[in-house]
């Protein structure tokens, strides 16, 4: 495995295995690494001639009362975990080098990102738009790997390789869960014992809901009505950004679930932010 830092190196690594006709593949993180991005790393192996994984933690995606500075940083233990997958490249750029003075070119996916977690982080999802074109650009990946974990992200990266015409597939993966069900998430390091075994609310509050809809009720607003109550029986959740039913295309509300449907979360557990999100899929004209 090769650790490159410097960008022109990279982008000319890649220039290189295109020109011989390897296809890349692509799997852009923050690090802290857990099953969750090796099922991505491990599938981007499968699929491609290439492995490159970044590791960068990205200032721009994170609000100013938001947790950059404490986010979990291994860099050790990450580059452990890569090896023993057989990447090719790890991609580790500082950040004075991804953001260097004067820059001021900023992507944003409009309509999308304010819904959801838009609504209440501000500027993340144009941080996120900005870092991974710059990365795509950089990497010049054949596909690109990201996990349904974070389904805004997927639909809004989609969106803009789609508009600005990257060349470039996106691969979106399913989520990996701890035994009992709690999404992997680096974050969930924040959790303490009692918070941890309370997170597993967050699951149960949607396969709940997705067992409702497969029976056949289809009024939107009962079932964001329960699932508000399924999570706020829990004492540790200290609050809820949202949790309900959406288009899982738009990403509006559905009042009314005809097809398939997006069951998402935001909520607070202690003082852990915590995200997770299950597709029904029903057979249209129940
Ligand atoms: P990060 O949170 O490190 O996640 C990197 C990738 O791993 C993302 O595509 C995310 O959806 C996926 N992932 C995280 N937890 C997962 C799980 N439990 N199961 C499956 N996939 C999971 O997402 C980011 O970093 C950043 O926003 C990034 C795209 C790197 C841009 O900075």
């Amino acid at each position: 495995m090769e650790i490159i830092r410097i960008i022109r190196i990279m982008q000319d690594t890649s220039k290189g295995h295109l020109l011989h006709s390897r296809s890349i593949g692509f799997v852009p993180t923050m690090g802290a690494l857990h099953e969750g991005h090796l099922s991505l790393v491990r599938r981007a192996r499968q699929e491609n001639d290439i492995t490159v994984v970044s590791i960068f933690v990205n200032p721009l995606q994170f609000g100013p009362l938001e947790d950059f500075e404490r986010y979990p940083r291994d860099i050790e233990g990450d580059t452990a975990k890569l090896r023993e997958e057989e990447i090719d490249i790890l991609f580790l750029p500082d950040t004075s080098l991804i953001y260097p003075e004067g820059f001021s070119t900023y992507i944003e996916v409009e309509k999308i990102s304010e819904k959801l977690c838009g609504a209440f982080r501000p500027g993340h999802f144009r941080g996120i738009a900005t870092v991974v074109t710059k990365l795509l650009n950089i990497v010049k990946p054949t596909r690109a790997y990201f996990g349904q974990k974070d389904y805004q992200q997927a639909v809004i990266i989609k969106r803009l390789v789609k508009d600005l015409n990257m060349d470039v597939d996106i691969v979106v993966c399913p989520t990996i869960r701890e035994h009992d069900g709690l999404a992997m998430s680096s974050r969930n390091t924040y959790l303490n014992k009692t918070e941890r075994e309370a997170a597993t609310v967050i699951y149960r509050c949607l396969t709940e809901a997705s067992d409702l809809i497969r029976s056949g009720i289809i009024n939107g607003i009962y079932i964001k009505g329960l699932m508000h109550e399924r999570l706020l029986k829990e004492p540790a959740v200290s609050g809820i950004d949202y949790a309900g039913v959406y288009d899982p295309e738009t990403l509006d509300e559905l009042l009314e679930i005809k097809g398939d449907a997006l069951l998402a979360v935001a909520v607070k557990i202690g003082d852990t932010r915590l995200i997770d999100n299950m597709l029904v899929t029903t057979t249209k004209g129940r």
